[in-house]
């Protein structure tokens, strides 16, 4: 028996419907750090969800996740 407990796959912040694909090369063409990025895009300032994937995205220059990243930014 084969048991499948679904697919892990974070490819864009939901809330604003944009793909991290498309807001990567904005951020490294503007030179955004992930303050920047949710600043100039709105993506991560919503339910703040994908915040730690914008700032691996930015960390690595990966757009597919597959499995949950740990939110390493600092809470006020
Ligand atoms: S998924 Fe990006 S702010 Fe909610």
């Amino acid at each position: 028996m084969t048991w499948s407990l679904g697919s892990f796959l974070v490819t864009r912040c939901v809330c604003m419907q944009t793909p991290f694909d498309r807001l990567l090369p904005i951020a490294q063409a503007h030179g955004w750090d992930l303050e920047a990025l949710v600043r100039e895009t709105g993506c991560g300032g919503q339910c703040g969800m994908c915040r730690p994937y914008l700032a691996a995205m930015l960390r690595t220059g990966t757009t597919r996740f597959t499995e949950p990243v740990p939110d390493l930014q600092p809470r006020p």
